[in-house]
C-alpha cells in the first residue's frame, strides 16, 4: 500500500517499549522504513520480528542498541538509520519518572527524571534536524504526558521535565520551521505498559472510577491511541502543524489531575506520604 509516508526513514527511541512498538508498527505499516532504538537488544530483536510476522509486506524494521541520554549513541544511531534510507520522521518514546511527593523530591532525582525526559529528546531532535535539514524537512514528534500539562502532586520531578519537554518542542519548531522540520508533541494520558505500572489506578475499583471521571471519553487509553496520533503529526496531513502539543487521554486536559495518593503510599509507603503531607522532610533528610 503506498501511502504518504512510503519509503520515509524513520527513527523510534524507546522503540521495543510499549507506545514505541506500537508507533513504529503503525509507520512500517503505512511504507515507513523504520529503526528502532534502545538499550536493550534481545527486546528491540522481539519487537522487530514481531512486527514484520504482523506486517511480512512492509519493509525490514532495523535497530540499533544505545542509550538516548548519551549524545554519541543517538548520533550514531541517526546516522545509521539515515544511511539506510533518508530520515524524514523521528519519534522520541523515551522517558519516565519517579512517583515522590515533594518533600521527597532531591536535586537527584529531578536531574534524573529531567535527563530521562528531556536530555534524550534534545539529542535527537538536534541529531534528526541536522540530517533533515539537507533532505529539505522532516517531523519530530516528543513524548509529553498529562503530566506536562497539569502540576502532577506525588510526580512532581516528572511534571516538571514534561513541561520542560514541552517548552522544548515549543522552541525547537519555531527555530527549525525555516527548514520545514515540524516538531510536535503528544501528551498521552494513562495507559497501561510496562513503564506505567497503573496498578490500583486500574485495578481497584473506587479508584478505578476516579481515574475514569477524570476523562470525558471514560476509558483508559492503548498504545495504539498514542501511535494514531504521532502517525498524524509524522505525515503530511500535518504539513502545516508544528509546536503543537496534542493531548490523547480521553479529554483529560478539560477536567484534573491524576490522583495519585493511594498509589503513591504503595509505591513510596504511608511515613513517607504522612510526612510529606505534614510539611516535613521523609526520613529528616536535608
Ligand atoms: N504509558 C503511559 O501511561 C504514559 C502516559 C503518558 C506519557 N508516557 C510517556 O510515554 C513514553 C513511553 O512510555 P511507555 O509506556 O511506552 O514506556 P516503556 O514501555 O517502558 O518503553 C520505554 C522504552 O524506552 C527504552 N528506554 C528507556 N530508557 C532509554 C534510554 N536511556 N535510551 C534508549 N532507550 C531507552 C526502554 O527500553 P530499554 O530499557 O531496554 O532501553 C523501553 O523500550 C515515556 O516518555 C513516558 O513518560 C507514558
Amino acid at each position: 500500500v503506498t501511502t504518504e509516508i512510503d519509503g520515509f526513514g524513520a527513527l523510534v527511541t524507546g522503540g521495543a517499549g510499549g507506545f514505541g512498538t506500537s508507533i513504529a508498527r503503525r509507520l512500517a505499516g503505512d511504507g515507513a522504513a523504520v529503526t528502532l532504538f534502545g538499550r536493550t537488544r534481545s527486546t528491540l530483536e522481539m519487537a522487530s520480528e514481531r512486527i514484520a510476522a504482523e506486517l511480512p509486506d512492509a519493509l525490514p524494521v532495523r535497530w540499533i542498541v544505545g542509550d538516548a541520554a548519551s549524545e554519541e549513541d543517538v548520533q550514531r544511531a541517526v546516522a545509521e538509520a539515515d544511511a539506510s534510507r533518508d530520515l524524514r520522521i523521528a519519534v522520541c518514546t523515551v522517558g519516565g519518572g519517579t512517583m515522590a511527593p515533594l518533600m521527597a523530591i532531591t536535586a537527584d532525582i529531578l536531574r534524573q527524571d529531567f535527563d530521562r525526559n528531556v536530555i534524550t529528546a534534545l539529542h535527537t531532535i538536534r541529531h534528526a534536524a541536522a540530517v533533515m535539514v539537507p533532505h529539505g524537512g522532516g517531523s519530530i514528534i516528543c513524548t509529553s504526558s498529562t503530566a506536562g500539562g497539569f502540576s502532577y502532586p506525588f510526580m512532581g520531578s516528572y511534571s516538571v521535565a514534561k513541561h520542560a519537554l514541552e517548552a522544548l518542542v515549543q522552541v525547537a519548531a519555531d527555530e527549525l520551521g525555516a527548514f520545514d522540520i515540524r516538531v510536535n508533541a503528544v501528551r498521552p494520558g494513562l495507559v497501561p505498559t510496562k513503564a506505567a505500572k497503573p496498578g490500583i489506578l486500574v485495578t481497584d475499583p473506587q479508584q478505578r472510577a476516579t481515574v475514569l471521571r477524570e476523562k470525558p471519553l471514560a476509558r483508559v487509553g492503548t498504545a495504539d491511541d498514542i501511535s494514531a496520533a504521532v502517525r498524524y503529526l509524522a505525515g503530511p496531513e500535518a504539513a502545516w502543524v508544528t509546536g503543537a502539543v496534542l493531548p490523547v487521554e480521553g479529554g483529560n486536559h478539560l477536567r484534573r489531575a491524576a490522583d495519585l495518593e493511594k498509589l503513591a503510599r504503595q509505591v513510596c509507603g504511608d511515613e513517607v506520604i504522612d510526612q510529606a503531607l505534614r510539611g516535613r522532610i521523609p526520613g529528616g533528610a536535608a
